[in-house]
C-alpha cells in the first residue's frame, strides 16, 4: 500500500520527468526486449529494434497509462480497468512479465533522476508497479 510519503515522492519525481516523458516508455521497452528477449513474443507485429518507431510509440502509450494511474493513486483499479481486461483476456500476457517491465522502468527512472532516485523513491515506485501489475493481472484469477 502506498503511504502518503510514497505518493508525494512519486508525484514530485514524476513531474520532474516531464521533459523526458515521451521517451522513457520506449527506453523501458527497449531494455525489456534486450534484457528479457522472451518478452518479444507478445509483439510479433512490431519492429522491435532498439528505440524503433513502434517501440517508442508503444512506450508512450504505456507511460500515458502510468501517468493516469499516478494522477489517480486512490483509484488505480478503476483507472486501468480497460487495460486489465485487455492484458488478461485479449493479450494473455503472463503476469511474470509485469515484474520484468518494472525492473526496466526502475533503471530508466534512475538514469533520468540521478541521485534523486534514492532508496525511498525506489521503494515508492516499486509499490506503484506492484499495484499496477496487480490490477493488470487480476482478471486471470
Ligand atoms: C498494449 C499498458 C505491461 C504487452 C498496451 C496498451 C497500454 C498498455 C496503454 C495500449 C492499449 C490500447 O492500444 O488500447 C501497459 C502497462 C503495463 C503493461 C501500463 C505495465 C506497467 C505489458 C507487458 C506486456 C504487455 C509486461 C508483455 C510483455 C502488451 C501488448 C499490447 C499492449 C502485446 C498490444 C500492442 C499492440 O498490438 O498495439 N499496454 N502494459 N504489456 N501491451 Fe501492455
Amino acid at each position: 500500500v502506498l503511504s502518503s510519503e510514497d505518493r508525494q515522492l512519486i508525484q514530485a519525481t514524476w513531474t520532474k520527468l516531464g521533459p523526458h516523458m515521451d521517451k522513457i516508455g520506449g527506453e523501458a521497452l527497449t531494455r525489456l526486449f534486450c534484457t528479457f528477449p522472451q518478452t518479444k513474443t507478445y509483439f510479433p507485429h512490431f519492429d522491435l529494434s532498439p528505440n524503433s518507431k513502434d517501440v517508442q510509440h508503444h512506450g508512450q502509450k504505456v507511460v500515458k497509462a502510468l501517468d493516469s494511474a499516478i494522477k489517480h493513486l486512490d483509484n488505480i483499479r478503476g483507472t486501468l480497468a480497460d487495460l486489465s481486461d485487455l492484458h488478461a483476456y485479449n493479450l494473455r500476457v503472463d503476469p511474470v512479465n509485469f515484474k520484468l517491465l518494472a525492473k526496466c522502468f526502475h533503471v530508466v527512472l534512475a538514469s533520468h533522476l540521478g541521485g534523486e532516485f534514492n532508496a525511498s523513491v525506489y521503494l515508492a515506485y516499486d509499490k506503484l508497479f506492484h499495484c499496477v501489475a496487480d490490477v493488470l493481472s487480476e482478471k486471470y484469477r
